[in-house]
């Protein structure tokens, strides 16, 4: 009863009296919202376009090109890369938390199934193959943590259970669940979904940290030695996973993060770019770029913001840890949400209705004075799969592998 009260205080507080039917579960799930956060992060919708206009003090970033570097300093890099590797100090996390909504896929994105030099194989399995070269070639088990949703958490590791870890060993697979936020239609209510309770979506990739910490991965790293992790998307088939030379490179010049990139191939394409901000670097999203940075052309025409993120990030642990304790910020984005109405009827959107809050795992990158950047290219690093079909597809990204796989295996 005490909940309930609680419960309905806190909404007349936040000014979301639109939540009529209260019930235990209702009542529990408002009591573990913070709606100061939330009321805050929707004051902040309307300075977003301000914010995102604003280039000032913003310059180009300079990367390590391998090919304007002497093949003896390139082999020494991948040699540190290569031992940090075989001492067992390296691990790696996939980011497994999205849906795959885009890709029109009915399940976690890493259960994929695309048929690869004949084979049939789930991007879960392509990744842990990658860790069993790795494990042939290092003699090292690697391990390795997967970051999963609420949403999907459970489908995530029947799947991986039903196919028996991919032959890894299991006890070097952990699984951890990522955070949660509200969606909040253009008037600042929360939604309620089909279930009567309030509609909440992941919290974004930047979440990572915090959920590392909360859920004692940090401290399961630290019991095993491990320095660094590598931190990568599920849906790239080319994403190497044990990257010996960005591991070399980080090991090299210090640095707590690095970060392989590859050249933007348009102004459009829909991956975010490096620059410099009041001297850190920083990566500005597809869906933030103002134009001015889009269309920057050099003398030669070249982009001057060419240099994509590709979410190929190696963390040192110190790195993961002080990322763990700052408070990421929070980018919006407007969605369309199926919701129930204060009459209890379901609501189909034609456009878009609410706003979900996202944390960026890149956001991470300005807590140093310097990441270490490589310049990788397209067709050794990045085959993503976002869409059904056309670019970014399961068709685009097979041939993309396939090619790979026959010209470097
Ligand atoms: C992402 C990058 C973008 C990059 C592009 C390259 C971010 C914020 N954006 O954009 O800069 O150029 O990939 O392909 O990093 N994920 C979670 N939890 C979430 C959201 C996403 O684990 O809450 C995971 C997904 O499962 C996937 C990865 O993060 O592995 C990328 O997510 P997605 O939403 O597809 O990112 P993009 O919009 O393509």
């Amino acid at each position: 009863m005490e909940e309930m009260d609680k419960a309905r205080e806190i909404l007349k507080k936040y000014n979301q009296t639109h939540i009529k039917n209260l019930n235990k579960e209702l009542a529990e799930q408002v009591l573990k919202i913070d709606f100061e956060q939330l009321q805050e992060l929707y004051e902040q919708v309307n300075n977003k376009v301000a914010d995102s206009d604003n280039i000032d003090n913003i310059e180009p970033v300079k990367a390590i090109n391998p090919s304007k570097i002497s093949k003896e300093e390139l082999d020494n890099y991948i040699k540190i890369g290569e031992n940090k590797v075989r001492s067992g100090k390296f691990a790696v996390a996939i980011m497994a938390g999205g849906q795959g909504s885009r890709l029109g896929h009915n399940g976690p994105k890493g259960t994929f199934t695309l048929t690869l030099n004949s084979k049939q194989k789930s991007l879960f399995q392509i990744i842990v193959e990658k860790l069993q070269d790795a494990q042939k070639k290092y003699n090292v088990t690697l391990s390795c943590y997967i970051m999963t949703s609420p949403e999907n958490n459970d489908d995530t590791i029947d799947f991986f259970e039903k196919n028996n870890y991919f032959g890894y060993p299991k006890e070097y697979i952990k699984f951890f669940e990522q955070g949660e936020q509200p969606l909040l239609d253009k008037k600042g209510k929360v939604l309620i979904g089909e279930n009567g309770l309030i509609k909440l979506a992941s919290d974004g990739n930047g979440g990572i940290f915090y959920s590392m910490a909360k859920n004692g991965i940090i401290d399961d790293m630290k019991k095993k030695n491990i320095e660094w992790v590598f931190i990568g998307s599920v849906d790239n088939l080319l994403v190497k996973y044990v990257d010996t030379l960005l591991l070399g490179i980080a090991i090299d010049k210090k640095v707590k993060i690095a970060t392989r990139t590859i050249i933007k191939n348009s102004p459009y394409e829909k991956v975010g770019v490096l620059c410099k901000r009041n001297g850190k670097v920083k990566v500005i999203e597809y869906t933030e770029i103002p134009k001015k940075m889009r269309f920057a052309v050099d003398e030669t025409g070249e982009m001057i913001y060419g240099e994509s993120h590709i979410m190929c990030n190696l963390f040192n642990i110190e790195a993961i840890e002080k990322a763990s304790t700052k408070e990421l910020k929070y980018h919006i984005a407007v969605k369309k949400s199926k919701y129930m109405n204060e009459d209890g009827i379901i609501i189909e959107p034609t456009e878009e209705n609410c706003y979900k809050f996202e944390k960026f795992i890149f956001d991470s990158f300005c807590l140093f004075d310097e990441i270490a950047i490589l310049r990788g290219k397209r067709e050794e690093d990045f085959a993503p799969i976002k869409n059904e079909k056309g670019i970014d597809s399961p068709e685009t990204a097979k041939k993309m592998y396939e090619e790979y796989i026959a010209k470097n295996v």
